[in-house]
């Protein structure tokens, strides 16, 4: 189990345990965090699941269909910017911690 921690819109923290997840999309909407709907189900066509990574976790880097996804959909895009449903879970990510914008 991996610990994962999504700032909110509001500045609020909202802590979560996960191990059963294949993505953060699903970490977050399974355990309701605000702000991330997931509308296409994890297949990089929405943008929704859009976070910001603000931890020194090391993630592979995005593949050309999210980088694509995120220039041409996502709101407020930054350096740090990625879709949730394209982190995989696993170990190395614990105590990942993922911001979520201001609007999607
Ligand atoms: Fe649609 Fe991530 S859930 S792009």
């Amino acid at each position: 189990m991996i610990t994962i921690t999504f700032i909110l819109k509001n500045g609020s923290q909202h802590i979560v345990d996960a191990d059963q997840e294949e993505n953060m999309m699903q970490v977050a909407t399974f355990n309701g965090v605000p702000g991330i709907e997931g509308a296409c189900g994890g297949f990089c066509s929405c943008a929704t699941c859009h976070v910001y990574v603000e931890s020194t976790h090391s993630l592979p880097p995005p593949a050309a269909d999210e980088i694509s996804m995120l220039q041409g959909t996502a709101a407020k895009r930054e350096k740090n910017s990625r879709l949730a449903c394209q982190i995989k879970l696993g170990p190395q990510l614990d105590g990942l911690v993922l911001r979520v914008p201001d609007m999607q």
